[in-house]
């Protein structure tokens, strides 16, 4: 196991980035509108990385062992589309559910997030899917602070979305974070209270649950990156990368449009 822990320069920098992330997701946002292809947003998120805010895009070219180099800039996935969705030449249309997922390098450090946004008026059931996803990532993510347990924060992410009658996916999950985009530990979505890893200051990791208004299976595309439910059920996620502090946690992917922390 080999968790490195950051030290003060690196956080900076992780700050930068995370900041610079969610800053990129404000930039989309106006964007995320019914007739635009998930492409069209993909080529804005390139372009404004690129030649605005002066990062690489993590994800174009991203070829972990197992996978073909990932041909865009962001993830696109809508509606079913658990994760890792290619953006394309379809049109979002009113009533989707879309979760936009980046990742920049700033100075050879990373910063990942990912945002819901609601292509018009959702149903009922997205509403609750997504709003109730955005609750579940915070619960982990208020559950971070030295001497916690990584089975600490999967417990409080399942056992708040199992409660509403969704479920949580397995085949994916957070992952510590800096100089690489994937780094160890896995921060499982799911798991046992008292169990795992022990949370140290100066650790930076993502929290990212993908929950499922159905069960919880997924089924992968044949274009080698797209994750879809079994089901086809809806399913909705949101990130963030977050510092172990001394005091608890402090997120790093914030900007002036990220929105507020759930009040409960
Ligand atoms: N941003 C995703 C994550 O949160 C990873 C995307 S990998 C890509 O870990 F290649 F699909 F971009
Ligand atoms: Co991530
Ligand atoms: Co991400």
């Amino acid at each position: 196991m080999s968790v490195k822990l950051k030290s003060p320069e690196e956080t900076a920098k992780m700050r930068v980035a995370g900041r610079i992330a969610s800053e990129l997701l404000d930039y989309l946002t106006p964007h995320v509108q019914a007739g635009v292809t998930t492409g069209e947003l993909d080529r804005l998120a390139h372009d404004h990385q690129v030649n605005v805010q002066h990062v690489i895009p993590a994800p174009l070219n991203y070829a972990p062992p197992g996978h073909t180099p990932y041909p865009a800039s962001i993830c696109t996935s809508v509606n079913h589309v658990v994760c890792h969705g290619i953006p394309g030449e379809k049109k979002l249309k009113p009533g989707d559910i879309i979760n936009i997922d980046v990742t920049v390098i700033k100075d050879g450090y990373h910063g990942d997030t990912s945002r819901m946004f609601f292509v018009g008026t959702p149903s009922i059931q997205a509403r609750r899917l997504v709003e109730l996803t955005y609750e579940a990532m915070w619960r982990g993510i208020r559950t971070v602070a030295p001497g916690a347990q990584l089975g600490d924060i999967g417990h409080t992410i399942q056992k708040f979305a199992e409660g509403q009658g969704f479920s949580v996916v397995r085949e994916f999950c957070g992952h510590g974070i800096g100089a690489q985009f994937h780094e160890e530990p896995q921060v499982l979505h799911y798991g046992r209270p008292g169990t795992g890893l022990k949370l140290v200051e100066g650790m930076i990791f993502t929290i990212e649950p993908m929950i499922n208004a159905g069960r919880a299976g997924i089924r992968s595309k044949g274009d080698g990156w797209t994750i879809v439910t079994a089901d086809h059920s809806l399913s909705a996620q949101w990130e963030h990368t977050v510092l172990v502090t001394a005091g608890g946690f402090e997120v790093l992917t914030v900007s002036a449009g990220a929105p507020a922390p759930p009040a409960s």
